[in-house]
């Protein structure tokens, strides 16, 4: 588990106890710009670190053949209840990003032969934040293993321009230029307001879009 001290029970405590301000049960406004002003058309997607899993069910909805991840297995099994509610053909996996041959593992052969290299499109809204925290180059080797040759990565995470007590983990802008710059380059990164439970405004985040090298 990476020597992560928020590991999986951690996660699933907060699911369980409600304690999950962004778990918002609503599909996120930014995915669903950012796919809009982009053209992002549908293909191969990969959702890093997809919660109860409304953005990848969303996502397939649209016509994404999508495979998501999460290293909390009670947010995954709430992501597959939704998936299969919704009609929605998504491949969940339980796996820790920050290892990628345990996020293989849980695929299974055709899951890892579907998306080795061959993600054209990667959503991260609040999981790059956290596992940058334990280990930044594993969790970039998990993405560059996900990502095909003309892949966009859409990420989603706290901004530390904003003060506050509480809330999302916090990047600069230097940190996600420093930190995405070898795998990606940043085709724009701008600020944004997630959306907390309710579809109340939440923390300022940046959203930044990237094209891989
Ligand atoms: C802030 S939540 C965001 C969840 C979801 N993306 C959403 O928007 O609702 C961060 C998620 O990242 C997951 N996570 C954090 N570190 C992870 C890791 N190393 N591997 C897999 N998932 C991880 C947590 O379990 C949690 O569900």
């Amino acid at each position: 588990m990476s020597g992560n001290s928020k590991g999986p029970t951690h996660w699933d405590q907060r699911y369980l106890s409600r304690d999950a301000p962004w778990n918002s049960g609503l599909v996120s406004r930014e995915l669903i710009r950012v796919l809009r002003e982009e053209r992002i058309s549908p293909c191969r997607a990969f959702e890093l670190g997809c919660g109860t899993g409304i953005n990848a069910v969303a996502l397939a909805q649209r016509g994404f053949d999508v495979s998501a991840a999460d290293f909390s297995p009670v947010a995954i099994e709430r992501a597959r209840t939704l998936a299969v509610d919704a009609g929605a053909a998504v491949r969940f996996a339980a796996a820790d990003l920050c290892r990628c041959e345990d996020l293989r593992a849980a695929l299974g052969t055709d899951g890892a032969a579907a998306c080795e290299r061959h993600c054209s499109f990667l959503f991260d809204r609040g999981c790059y934040h956290c596992a940058r925290r334990v280990n930044l180059a594993s969790f970039l080797e998990t993405v560059d293993w996900l990502a095909a040759p003309d892949a966009r990565l859409l990420v989603l995470c706290g901004n530390a321009n904003e003060q506050m007590e509480h809330g999302p983990p916090r990047v600069t802008e230097m940190e996600i230029r420093e930190e995405w710059g070898q795998l990606f380059k940043i085709e724009w990164l701008r600020e944004f307001r997630f959306e907390d439970r309710g579809g109340v405004p939440g923390p300022r985040g940046w959203s930044c879009l990237m094209t891989r090298r």
